[in-house]
């Protein structure tokens, strides 16, 4: 049997070094490797699977020799250039940048939500914003049992969803804070250390901001509801790692609480941490290092007809980016091992 073929675009970052743990962690030792990344990095070691993997500069002729896997998590600009490339060689491309999700043609898809979505698939699969991953697993149950009439979401994420340079504005808020010193934020507009900065990306010519679109319409997406109401507040925090939401739900029937915590609890991907009497709700520090969406505080909207509140966390570098890619992976694997090919 052929053993699968898998690159790494963008190895080096954030995600693409979280792509390496998922990776060892589930288990996938069985595949060939290539690590990619920029110019910068060419020649650099990476340690993964218990040996030094050396990255090699990303070029147009990178894909000749033939991948059954792309993952991607280089940036959009990277990801409009080389993602054809890659997938008319051969690779299905699994993409983490913003740059095709939105594309017709091209499924966005959440493991847990809408793994049928695959099939649609003409060589790039999406995958979805961070802060969208975690509330669809969270929604999607819900859409399914009672369907969901609006969602008002309020995000609380955190630094690394910003990649590297994020996090080092960050360590260095905390340092400054400690010294005395005023170190120029590099990744964000304002110092994020002691901020709540309600701005992720740019604005738009209707005041909400791209990730507040991307909230927005991926969510419509994935859930194949083009018209859904949804409303979003996007606010950076500064927590290092993980991001939470404030996700406000109507549905279009009524329901217990109690059967909603029986649905969400029995869902796939989900946890369900829900007894605020024993301090017992989802934290980012605890959803971090794990793949599973974290749901509590579930309480009853008073102000409105069968609307319900939730708190929701998840590791946005692990769930939010490289394990949902990488279990987007799984399926394909399996499908290539079924179909003989792999
Ligand atoms: N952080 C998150 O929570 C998150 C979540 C979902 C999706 N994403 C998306 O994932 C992507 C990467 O994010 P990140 O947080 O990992 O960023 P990051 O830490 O800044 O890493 C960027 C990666 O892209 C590589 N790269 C840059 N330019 C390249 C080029 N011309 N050719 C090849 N490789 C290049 C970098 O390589 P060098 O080291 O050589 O520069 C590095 O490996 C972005 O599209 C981001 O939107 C991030």
């Amino acid at each position: 049997m052929r053993r699968a073929k898998i690159a790494v675009v963008g190895a080096t970052g954030m995600v693409g070094r979280a792509f390496l743990r998922v990776l060892e962690e589930y288990g996938m030792q069985q595949y060939s490797y290539t690590l990619f990344a920029s110019a910068k990095s060419a020649g650099e070691k990476l340690r993964f699977l218990g040996r030094d993997f050396e990255v090699r500069e990303l070029r147009e002729d990178s894909f000749s020799e033939g991948f059954d896997i792309a993952l991607f998590s280089a940036g959009a600009s990277v990801s409009e250039r080389f993602a054809p490339i890659a997938a008319g060689s051969g690779a299905v491309v699994i993409d983490n940048s913003s740059r095709w999700r939105m594309d017709p043609e091209v499924p966005l898809v959440v493991p847990e939500v809408n793994p049928g979505d695959i099939e649609l698939s003409r060589g790039i699969i999406a995958n979805p914003n961070c802060s969208t991953i975690q509330a669809v697993v969270a929604l999607a149950p819900l859409q399914r049992e009672y369907g969901i009439e609006r969602i008002v979401y309020t995000t609380f994420q955190a630094v690394s969803g910003a990649g590297r340079g994020g996090w080092e504005d960050l360590e260095a808020g905390v340092r400054d804070h400690l010294s005395g010193g005023h170190t120029p934020p590099k990744k964000f507009s304002q110092g994020i250390f002691g901020n709540c900065i309600p701005q992720i990306d740019l604005f738009q010519p209707d005041g909400y901001t791209k990730e507040e679109h991307k909230l927005m319409d991926e969510t419509r997406k994935i859930l194949h509801a083009p018209d859904m109401a949804i409303t979003a507040t996007a606010v950076r925090v500064p927590v290092f790692n993980s991001h939470s939401e404030a996700i406000n739900v109507e549905l279009k029937k009524d329901f217990s609480l109690e059967d909603i915590r029986r649905l969400l609890a029995e869902s796939p991907g989900i946890e369900l941490l829900d007894q605020p009497e024993n301090g017992v709700y989802p934290l980012a520090r605890e959803a971090t290092g794990q793949d599973l969406v974290l749901v509590g505080r579930l309480r009853r909207d008073p102000s409105r007809e069968n609307s319900l509140d939730m708190w929701v966390c998840a590791d946005n570098i692990r769930k939010g980016a490289a394990a949902n890619a990488v279990q987007i992976a799984e399926i394909i694997l399996k499908n290539l091992r079924e179909a003989g090919r792999a």
